[in-house]
């Protein structure tokens, strides 16, 4: 039976990594330092890599001005919002659309691009710093910045800070409410898996694509092949439990045991009901 489950999850389609993100946060720096040398293949065979970021709200601009002024932290004049002590919500938003154009025009330097931001950039002067890493590796951000001045809306508002952006509005639709780093793939949570494990889950997936580090990892379905004796007798007295509960009218039990908390339905997102509400507030604007 783990075998089949095993060839299920080998013959699913595509994989879909959704990463969530909050600027002030930067525990997602191990997991990117690790990733950023598999991404490039799995990306050329498929990978779709989806970014969500947490943005703040401004609970009052509506109600002050309908969105229609500008406020210092914010863009869509109040639509998203982002709070920090060393740079203005303005220019953390524009850091995270550039961040997204990134990863769009030029996908391959996506991870090492936020890697070197949130190693060197953070409680600096954000733009010099960011525009480093695109002229040390000699690139043009022309493609780039064309990118994030097209995420704005075409408006009849001139004034760049109260348009609204397709970019951030996609962020906001998804409402990322965590203070803290998260990956799924697919819909499963995979935030506290450990990579070797993640990548071998990663690499079966894409088991009949040659791709040159899944050579040396070990094939989740591969080791009921090899004859491993110890376990095949131990799967066949696990089944025997199993049939023998079955038979004497434990399945009922079993089933409630088994089932009974699993099935119920998880949210993919858990939200914090407390974090960051207070952060945007009147006297902040
Ligand atoms: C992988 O190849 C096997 C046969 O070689 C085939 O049955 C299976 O559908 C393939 N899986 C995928 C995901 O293409
Ligand atoms: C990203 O960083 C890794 C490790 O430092 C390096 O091997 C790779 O070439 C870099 N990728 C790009 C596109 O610069
Ligand atoms: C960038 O270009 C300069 C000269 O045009 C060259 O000396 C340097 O090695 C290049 N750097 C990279 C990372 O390609
Ligand atoms: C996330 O936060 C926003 C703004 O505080 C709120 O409107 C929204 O309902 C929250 N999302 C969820 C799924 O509760
Ligand atoms: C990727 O998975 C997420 C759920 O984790 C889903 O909301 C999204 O639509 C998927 N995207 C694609 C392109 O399949």
């Amino acid at each position: 039976m783990l075998y089949f489950i095993l060839i299920a999850i080998a013959v699913s389609k595509d994989a879909n990594l959704t990463i969530g993100l909050d600027f002030s946060d930067n525990s997602y720096l191990d997991f990117f330092s690790s990733f950023s040398k598999h991404y490039d293949e799995f990306h050329q065979n498929g990978l779709k890599v989806n970014i969500v970021q947490h943005l703040l709200p401004c609970y009052s601009c509506y109600k002050r001005h309908q969105f229609k002024q500008p406020e210092k932290n914010c863009l869509g004049g109040g639509r998203y919002c982002q709070y920090s002590d060393y740079a203005s919500g303005q220019v953390i938003l524009k850091e995270l659309l550039r961040q997204q154009c990134v990863l769009q025009v030029l996908p391959n330097h996506y991870f090492n691009y936020t890697i070197y931001f949130g190693q060197q950039c953070k409680k600096s002067t954000m733009v010099n710093c960011a525009q480093t890493y695109f002229s040390n590796n000699n690139i043009s951000t022309e493609g780039i910045d064309t990118c994030v001045e097209n995420s704005f809306e075409e408006g009849e508002e001139v004034n760049q800070e109260i348009r609204t952006n397709k970019i951030l509005n996609q962020y906001k639709e998804l409402q990322y409410n965590q203070t803290s780093f998260s990956v799924h793939l697919d819909s499963s949570d995979i935030t506290n898996t450990p990579y070797d494990e993640f990548l071998s889950t990663m690499c079966s997936k894409y088991i009949n694509i040659s791709i040159s580090f899944c050579k040396n990892i070990e094939k989740p379905n591969k080791q009921t092949d090899n004859g491993n004796t110890l376990e095949q007798v131990f799967l066949f007295f696990f089944a025997l439990i199993i049939l023998i509960l079955t038979a004497s009218g434990g399945w009922t039990l079993l089933s409630k045991i088994q089932f009974g908390s699993s099935l119920v339905p998880k949210s993919r997102i858990a939200i914090p009901k407390l974090e960051g509400d207070h952060i945007i507030q009147e006297d902040d604007i």
